[in-house]
């Protein structure tokens, strides 16, 4: 079928609005008329590099309009978030970790599925697509059944989007990984979608010091609302500041920059034991840090879409949305889809909390 897609024609250019042929669904596949979906920064980071031509966006809602034969999952007209990608065969999936997939990134940034095909292809030619299980910068798309999750037909299908990567990535690096009991603290670095859905899940682990830290001042704004105690302005005071905030220095800590001086500031923050979630895929190809800030028994550790099992995390997190917990629709700003640009350059400055397409 003719569906139109966002085409980024090469690295770094401005994506276009174009026609392509999407084909599918397979037998393990389904085909999801989007309705909307997010802007995430791993979109727009992949951009600057990503083999082209390509289709990316991973942050997709919609409805259900054919299922392959062995699906059976979900079924035409049931309203579905759109999420990650994993083979469910290797340890990690069998033990309920899917986002540490050992075929993780073959399965979501190879921009083709296993067999080499790509579903979308434009002039004829098959492009890249297939990232984090849809390319879901289009107004339909073919996703594998593992990467669809069902949702209630009450949920607004604009805000659930980013609960597929942003808001479950924050919250689950909050609520499956790090833990933090009430009365906890937690200093959350960058206060992006991601950063901020940390700062609200935190928030709803009962922790009583909460400190966004970030370079803009709309999005510390954005963090208090959501419930931080402390707004600390990034930069060379950002590391007193923490300290007069926690003297003993913090339980927790999540860095969302993705950038080797405030990864080493996060560390540096933190109390003896305490634990550091590295979520930010940033600019720095290398962190360090000196072997005695770990040395008291701090922990640094990675985190993938939060550690989540999306089938089970994804309706959980939006029952606490429904519920008022987890006001993170709060941080959507809706473009129309052919207005894709503007997004791109809101998402890219900050100016809003979490840009969303809608078709
Ligand atoms: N690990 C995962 O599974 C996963 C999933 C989704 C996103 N990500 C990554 O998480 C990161 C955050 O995503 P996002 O959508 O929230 O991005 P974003 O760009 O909206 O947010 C990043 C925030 O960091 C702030 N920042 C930049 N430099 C800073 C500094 N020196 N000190 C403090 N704050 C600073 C920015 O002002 C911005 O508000 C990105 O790197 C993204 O690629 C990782
Ligand atoms: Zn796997
Ligand atoms: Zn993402």
């Amino acid at each position: 079928m003719r569906v139109t897609a966002a085409v980024l024609h090469s690295p770094g250019e401005p994506f276009a609005l174009r026609d392509v042929e999407l084909h599918g669904p397979r037998p393990d596949e389904v085909l999801v008329r989007v309705t909307s979906v997010g802007i995430c920064a791993t979109d727009l980071e992949f951009a600057t590099f990503f083999g082209t031509p390509a289709v990316l966006g991973h942050e997709g809602a919609g409805v259900v309009e054919e299922v392959g034969e062995r699906v059976t999952s979900v079924s035409p007209g049931d309203h579905v978030a759109m999420t990650f990608h994993s083979c469910g065969r290797c340890r990690q999936c069998l033990t309920g970790a899917p986002a540490y997939c050992a075929h993780f990134d073959a399965v979501n940034f190879s921009g083709r599925r296993p067999d080499g095909s790509s579903a979308v292809s434009l002039d004829g030619t098959e492009i890249n697509a297939h990232f984090l299980g849809q390319s879901s910068f289009a107004d339909h798309v073919v996703a594998p059944a593992r990467a669809v999750v069902p949702i209630g037909k009450d949920v607004d299908l604009t805000v659930a989007g980013p609960f597929g990567c942003g808001f479950q990535t924050g919250a689950g690096a909050v609520l499956n990984v790090l833990r933090p009991g009430p009365g906890s603290s937690l200093a959350v670095f960058g206060a992006g979608a991601v950063g901020a859905a940390s700062v609200a899940a935190a928030v709803l682990s009962g922790c009583s010091v909460v400190a966004a830290v970030d370079l803009n001042p709309a999005r510390l704004d954005t963090a208090t609302a959501l419930g931080a105690t402390h707004a600390v302005p990034a930069g060379d005071g950002a590391a007193d500041a923490l300290r007069s905030i926690a003297p003993d220095g913090f339980d927790f800590a999540i860095d969302t920059t993705g950038r080797a001086d405030v990864l080493r500031t996060a560390v540096e923050s933190l109390a003896p034991l305490g634990r550091c979630g590295v979520v930010g895929v940033g600019p720095s190809p290398e962190m360090s840090f000196d072997w005695r800030s770990v040395l008291n028994g701090r922990t640094v550790t990675g985190v993938i879409a939060g550690g989540s099992m999306p089938q089970v995390f994804l309706p959980k997190l939006l029952d606490l949305h429904a519920a008022g917990r987890f006001p993170v629709d709060r941080l959507v700003t809706r473009f129309p889809f052919d207005r894709f640009d503007e997004a791109v350059d809101a998402a890219r400055h900050g100016t809003v909390g979490k840009a969303v397409l809608t078709f």
